[in-house]
Parts: structure tokens; C-alpha cells; sequence
């Protein structure tokens, strides 16, 4: 079978078996080419949401999935690659959490998305990297703890100044690679490119940065944008998929290390498999995770369409 034979096999499956493919922007060109929508963690928890099909099958990473199933309990809910994880997600756990409930009362607990369906169960409210200001403005706490990544954390508090944003070790492994001296290489060889950095990346790099945001909003920026090259501080696959959205524009990537093994470790024939039937790895959780779960999520998207 050919690469285009696949994909529109997949169509066809899809169609056939009512199901929904949600596929994160990190997702290769040939997968987000048989998507029903692509976006960042915020836009496909939405879409998750809101699914019209019986089935929803995540290409991305599990708590993505986790947090499909949580606001679509009644749904089936399939992740493509059953060893697609995020190391950021499993770094806190419950019990620290709880500690940290004990030992700073009154603090609102503020998880990423990034998380476990079962450290979501004792966080007051999710974000993502999109919603995470505006989020956390809306909070009626002016204190608040944020959880698991202290680099978006320090993003974000840095733009809430009024509030008082308590960070802890923790990040994403892949946007912790990028550094000051690649920016300063990078710009040395492309003078006239803009940098456009995710805020998972550590703040002397979003420091020097012309714009930071999730990965949906670096696209619709390097998109909406009258300048011609830019570099990419985000995970590689998004300056490809740039190139291929704006063939006219020059994109870089900010450094070659950029590479999450875990949102690569998708293929199209993993989805060909699961919108078939031949491999199945279905999110499974308990009424009570899911129930407990979703409060931090619901009120997220409260607070983000306020
Ligand atoms: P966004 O999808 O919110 O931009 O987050 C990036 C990421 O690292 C997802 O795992
Ligand atoms: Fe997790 Fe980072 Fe990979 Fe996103 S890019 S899935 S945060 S390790």
C-alpha cells in the first residue's frame, strides 16, 4: 500500500466505524492530513468535547487521550501508540500534591494539562499552555501553586504580576534543551528571522524571544505574519509543518535537539491500525478518577471562555 492508499483508507475506516481523529500539532504531515481537527492541548480538549462520533482516537500523547475520555466518559477513547507518554506528566504525584495542600493552605493548585488523569483528581484547575494567563487571571486566588512545569509557570507569572505564582522543579525534557547560545547562533545566521519560542522553554529563552505562545498560536502568528523567515523554538515537526502551510516563508529550527520522542513515536500505520480495529489501546479509568478528574478540567474551560 502506498502512502496516499493508506490515507485514504483511513478516511474511509473512519467514516465507516464513526470515528473521530483528533491529532495534536507535534503529529507528522501524513497524520494530520487524515485529521478531523488539529490543534494544541486546549483546542483538542475542546474538540474532545464536543465530538459527534461514537469513538475518538487521539494521535498525540496519553494524557491527551486521558483527558478525551475524562470530558467524554461514554465515548470510546483510543490513543494510536500505546507508548506514547509525556515525561512531563508523570514527574508529581499525588502525594506531593496533597503535601504541598497542607503545607500552603489557602493557595490554589493550578496543573498543566500535561498531567495524569489521577494528579488531575486533586488539582483545583488545569491549563494549557493557550488558556494558562488567561486562566489564572480569571482564579479568584491571588496565590497560587502551579504545577508541573516551573518554565511556563515563570511565563506566566511574569505576565501576572498581581499575582503570587508558586513554581516547583518540573518541565518538559524536549523545550528544556533550547538555550540562550542557540538563540545567539541562530540569529547570527538568520539576521532577518523573527524568533517565535513556546513558553515550555526555559525563560532565557522566552526572554529573548519576539513571540511566545502554544504551538496554535506560533502557527497562526508565523502565518498572519508580513515578515519572511522565522525561527522556531518549539518541536521540530512544527517548522515542517510551517513550510509546508506558508511554501513562500523560510522557517529554522532554533535548535536540532527540539525532538520529543514520545510525540514521534506515531505513525501513520499506527493509525491505519486502530481506525481498522487491528490494534486496540483504549483509555480505561474508574467513575471516580474520571468524576474528580474533571472538575480542574471543566473549570478550565470556564474560565477560559470568561
Ligand atoms: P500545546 O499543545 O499546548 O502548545 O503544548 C505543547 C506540548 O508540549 C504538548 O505536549
Ligand atoms: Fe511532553 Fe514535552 Fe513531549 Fe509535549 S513536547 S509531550 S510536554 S515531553
Amino acid at each position: 500500500m502506498t502512502v496516499q492508499e493508506m490515507k485514504n483508507e483511513i478516511l474511509r475506516l473512519k467514516r465507516e466505524n464513526d470515528i473521530c481523529i483528533l491529532v495534536h500539532a507535534y503529529q507528522s504531515q501524513d497524520i494530520l492530513e487524515v485529521a478531523d481537527f488539529i490543534g494544541d492541548s486546549f483546542g483538542l480538549s475542546e474538540r474532545a468535547a464536543e465530538a459527534k462520533q461514537n469513538t475518538v482516537l487521539m494521535c498525540g500523547v496519553r494524557f491527551m487521550a486521558e483527558t478525551a475520555k475524562i470530558l467524554s466518559p461514554h465515548k470510546t477513547v483510543l490513543l494510536s501508540n500505546a507508548n506514547a507518554g509525556c515525561p512531563m506528566a508523570e514527574q508529581m504525584d499525588k502525594k506531593f500534591i496533597l503535601e504541598l495542600r497542607e503545607k500552603y493552605p489557602g493557595y490554589a493548585i493550578a496543573a498543566y494539562i500535561n498531567t495524569t488523569a489521577e494528579l488531575k483528581t486533586v488539582c483545583d484547575v488545569c491549563v494549557t499552555s493557550s488558556s494558562a494567563v488567561k486562566v489564572i487571571n480569571n482564579l479568584n486566588n491571588k496565590n497560587v501553586i502551579f504545577i508541573p512545569d516551573c518554565n511556563l509557570g515563570q511565563w506566566v507569572a511574569q505576565k501576572l504580576p498581581q499575582k503570587n505564582v508558586k513554581l516547583f522543579n518540573g518541565g518538559c525534557p524536549t523545550h528544556l534543551l533550547a538555550s540562550a547560545s542557540d538563540v545567539e547562533t541562530a540569529r547570527a545566521a538568520h539576521p532577518d528571522a523573527l524568533l517565535l519560542v513556546h513558553p515550555e522553554c526555559r525563560n532565557e529563552v522566552t526572554s529573548l524571544a519576539d513571540f511566545a505562545g502554544s504551538t496554535t498560536e506560533i502557527m497562526a502568528y508565523a502565518k498572519k505574519s508580513y515578515a519572511k523567515e522565522f525561527i522556531i523554538g518549539t518541536e521540530n515537526s512544527i517548522v515542517e509543518h510551517l513550510q509546508f502551510s506558508c511554501p513562500n516563508k523560510l522557517f529554522y529550527p532554533l535548535s536540532k535537539h527540539l525532538y520529543c520522542h514520545d510525540m514521534r513515536l506515531t505513525t501513520l500505520t499506527d493509525v491505519y491500525n486502530a481506525v481498522s480495529g487491528k490494534v486496540r489501546e483504549e483509555i480505561v479509568l474508574d467513575d471516580e478518577t474520571i468524576r474528580l478528574a474533571r472538575r480542574p478540567i471543566d473549570e478550565m474551560l470556564r474560565l477560559g471562555a470568561m
